[in-house]
Parts: structure tokens; C-alpha cells; sequence
């Protein structure tokens, strides 16, 4: 996927935001050297955390550079954002009442043990971001995330809790900046991650991954009537060849197309030992009395 200036995009693990007739896209910059980090009981691949870039399209199949919207900082190993920690799946909406862009991102150490969610705010769609700091929820921790505005204005950090055995719903304040009090336990001891929610007909779907690192598997949906929850699993929303696998790739976020009664399902090709040459898959996800349906890469091409 190239840029209108003919540059691979860099925006992994990435989130879409539609503000006044825009599409921002916001995804980790991955470059340099991946390398394994010793010691660890799953393969830890890692490469320096390069901050999150910002995209711009008016049609989402051109896509201007925007820049750097949250700049990394070298040589602070305590500092949440040094290059030699993990700053992932970055998402961002827009407070109408505070007229600031807020993006919530995971923030960890390289061995995964801080756990933490990370939040900034801009004026300005595109940035540069403010670094605040970084929370677990409730004192919970927080991997994978997501944030999901809903039509109330009302916002929610979702997030792979409890050693990613559950999944946790949290409602953010009103200006969007800390975790409230109000929070739930969803998929209970599922083992899921890279969620990514949208809304059809008042019910909240929720599609993610299972737990196997940078390597791919199988997705799956649940449905809520509520965003807290309960959600009812729904089994894999992806068809055809390669569904087993969510066509070698893993979800990062869903995009209502405007104008048209379908989504965008976003997903990550990971290239675990080069993870600068990750790649994305983008297909269409369609919802049809209730069942969702990813069609593969083939049919969609
Ligand atoms: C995946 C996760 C990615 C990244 C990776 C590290 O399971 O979805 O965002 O954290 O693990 O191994």
C-alpha cells in the first residue's frame, strides 16, 4: 500500500478516524531492525518503537503523509515513548465538547510485563499529539486495544485484560482523558485480542483475534445489545480459503464506509521477523440479519 508520494505506508495496527468529510488514518511506524528479545517464553519479536504516523484521504484509497503525529524520544528507558519500549495499536476520536483529538494507544515494555494504556491529545487532527501518560484501567491491565465513540458522544477503551485471558469494556470520562469507574469483564478467560468493534442497528460487534503472538489464526465475533456486555460469541465472521487463519492476517479496526450500508474491515499482515515489511489487508464486511461476513482476498480483489 503506497501513499500518494509513492512511500509504503507505515501505519501498522492501525485506526481510522472520520472527521468533516476526512478519513485519518493513525498507525505504529515500524522501521529498522526486528530482533528477538532473550528470555522470553513466546517468540518476542520486536522492532524500535518509531511512534505513530497520521494519513489523510477524502476516498480511502489515497492517502496523503500527514507526518509523524506522536514523536518516540531516544535514549529514556523510563519514558513511556523511548524508541526500546512497545507503542501499539494507536486509535484516535474527537471530543466535540473539549474540540480535542484524543488518541489512546498500548504501552508496554519490550517483555510485555507494564501492560499499561497510553493517552495524548491534539488540536489538531493530524498533530502533533501530546503525550499525558499512561494508566491501567482500574489498576487492570491493559494489552490490545480499541476505542469505541458511541452515537451518544459517550467513549470506551477496550482492552485484553488479565494476562489477556479477558477482555474488559471500560467507559472513558467526558473528555475522553482517564477510565471512569464503570468498566466490565467481556469474553471471560477467551484468550482474545486485537479487538476491533462497530455498530450495526443498535448492536456492538466485536471481532478479534486469538493469542498467538505476531502469528496469524482465527478471528471471531461476539454481539452485545450493550457495549458492556454480555456479548454472545458468534464464531468466525471470515469465508472462504484462508478463514482459519483471517486470510494470514489480524484484525486492527472497522471502518463504517459513509454513505453506503458496509464496512471496511482493516486487519495486520505481520512479518514477524521483519516487522517493517508487515503488510495490511483491508476487505469488505458486510452484515446481514445479524451474521457478519469477511469474504476473502480473492473474491474481494
Ligand atoms: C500480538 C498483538 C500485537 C503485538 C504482538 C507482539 O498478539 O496483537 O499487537 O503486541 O502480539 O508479539
Amino acid at each position: 500500500m503506497y501513499d500518494t508520494d509513492h512511500n509504503l505506508v507505515n501505519a501498522h495496527g492501525a485506526g481510522v478516524m472520520y472527521h468533516n468529510g476526512v478519513y485519518y488514518l493513525f498507525g505504529e511506524i515500524k522501521k529498522g531492525k526486528t530482533w528477538s528479545v532473550s528470555g522470553q517464553s513466546w517468540e518476542d519479536y520486536r522492532v524500535p518503537a518509531g511512534g505513530i504516523s497520521c494519513y489523510s484521504s477524502k476516498d480511502l484509497k489515497h492517502w496523503k503523509y500527514e507526518g509523524v503525529a506522536l514523536s518516540p524520544v531516544k535514549g529514556q528507558p523510563d519514558n513511556d515513548l523511548d524508541t526500546g519500549r512497545v507503542i501499539e495499536r494507536p486509535k484516535v476520536i474527537y471530543n466535540s465538547k473539549t474540540k480535542q483529538f484524543v488518541m489512546w494507544m498500548h504501552i508496554d515494555k519490550k517483555d510485555y510485563s507494564y501492560s499499561q494504556s497510553g493517552v495524548a491529545v491534539s488540536d489538531n487532527p493530524i498533530g502533533p499529539y501530546h503525550y499525558i501518560s499512561s494508566v491501567k484501567p482500574n489498576g487492570q491491565m491493559s494489552r490490545d486495544m480499541t476505542l469505541f465513540k458511541d452515537d451518544d458522544g459517550k467513549a470506551y477503551l477496550i482492552y485484553s485484560s488479565e494476562q489477556n485471558n479477558t477482555m474488559q469494556v471500560c467507559l472513558l470520562s467526558d473528555d475522553y482523558l482517564h477510565p471512569t469507574k464503570t468498566y466490565s469483564r467481556i469474553l471471560v478467560n477467551r484468550r482474545r485480542e486485537a479487538p476491533a468493534m462497530f455498530k450495526n442497528e443498535g448492536k456492538y460487534y466485536l471481532i478479534t483475534s486469538d493469542c498467538s503472538g505476531w502469528s496469524p489464526n482465527a478471528a471471531t465475533y461476539a454481539v452485545a445489545d450493550n457495549i458492556l456486555g454480555p456479548y454472545k460469541e458468534n464464531g468466525n465472521p471470515c469465508v472462504g480459503p484462508g478463514a482459519n487463519t483471517t486470510f494470514q492476517s489480524q484484525s486492527t479496526y472497522i471502518i463504517k464506509v459513509r454513505g453506503k450500508n458496509n464496512y471496511l474491515f482493516m486487519a495486520d499482515r505481520w512479518n514477524k521477523t521483519d516487522l517493517e515489511k508487515s503488510d495490511y489487508l483491508w476487505l469488505p464486511l458486510t452484515v446481514n440479519n445479524g451474521k457478519v461476513e469477511i469474504k476473502s482476498v480473492a473474491a474481494a480483489n
